[in-house]
């Protein structure tokens, strides 16, 4: 059984995980660390990792970039394997990651959902076959009314996926009505819609002469990226120090 320590375990993220993981017999959660005590929980939880005396084999961390540093010093030094999902970090902060690799095995990922991972491989095996072909490519993502920023960060991933399989030929295309000009064929057309309580889609279209094929990943919650962590957790419990992304935990 791979034992986690659940950083930032009071928080949104951490407590899905909590939920997910009382439900999988070969992984779970011996101690929560968190700033907040607002949740009730069944293993100990500690306002810090100095602070936590119990063994474990990894720790997932949903917390936040102010505590990123203490988590990253702790584990440099103890050589503790860190999946790192807190997003939002500074770029001295992700340089840190990297020098925490040094010493420990790290794996960070902006977006943790398997599927997405899974589709971020897809779209640049469809794209080397397709787009020499001259089909067009187009990617459509919608959100619910409270995200702030577009595009999403996963619809510029699958673009940066799909370029850097091609070579970086594309640029990429976020507003049409500026201009009266038909579409370039190395560019990548990325739209955003925003309503209601959608948690999360994403179409990558790849549009050819009397054809169409458009790869599509919708996400109902939140569990998905929580999945993707705790199977990282337990991908990552026992390797050796380095820099490991979900790339490697989907093989
Ligand atoms: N990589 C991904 O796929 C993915 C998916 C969802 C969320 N996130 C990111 O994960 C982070 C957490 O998301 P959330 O929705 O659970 O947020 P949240 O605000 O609900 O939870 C964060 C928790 O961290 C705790 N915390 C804050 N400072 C701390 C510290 N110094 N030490 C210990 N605990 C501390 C808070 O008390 C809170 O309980 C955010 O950065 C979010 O953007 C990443």
């Amino acid at each position: 059984m791979t034992r986690i320590i659940m950083h930032g375990c009071n928080g949104a993220m951490g407590q899905v995980i909590s939920g997910l993981v009382a439900q999988d017999p070969e992984a779970g959660i011996v101690a929560g660390i968190d700033i907040s005590d607002t949740k009730k929980n069944d293993y100990p939880v500690f306002a810090s990792l100095k602070d936590c005396n119990v063994e474990a084999d990894v720790i997932i961390d949903f917390a936040s970039a102010k505590a990123e540093d203490a988590l990253l010093d702790y584990c440099a030094k103890t050589g503790m394997p860190v999946v790192v999902c807190t997003t939002g970090l500074s770029p001295e902060q992700v340089e840190k990651v990297s020098e925490t690799a040094k010493t420990a095995p790290v794996l960070r990922s902006a977006n943790m959902s398997l599927g997405v991972n899974v589709l971020l491989k897809l779209v640049q095996e469809a794209a080397q076959v397709l787009a020499s072909a001259g089909f067009d490519i187009e990617i459509l993502e919608k959100h619910h009314n409270q995200k702030v920023d577009a595009p999403s960060g996963t619809a510029l991933a699958l673009a940066d996926s799909i370029n850097e399989a091609m070579g970086g030929i594309y640029h990429y295309k976020y507003d049409r009505s500026t201009e009266r000009v038909k579409r370039d064929q190395k560019e990548i057309g990325i739209q955003a819609v925003r309503g209601g309580t959608i948690v999360g889609e994403h179409d990558v279209i790849f549009a050819g002469k009397d054809e169409v094929i458009t790869f599509n990943h919708t996400a109902y919650s939140k569990a998905i990226f929580g999945k993707g962590a705790v199977e990282a957790a337990k991908f990552l419990a026992g390797k050796q120090p380095g820099l490991y992304t979900m790339k490697d935990v989907i093989g």
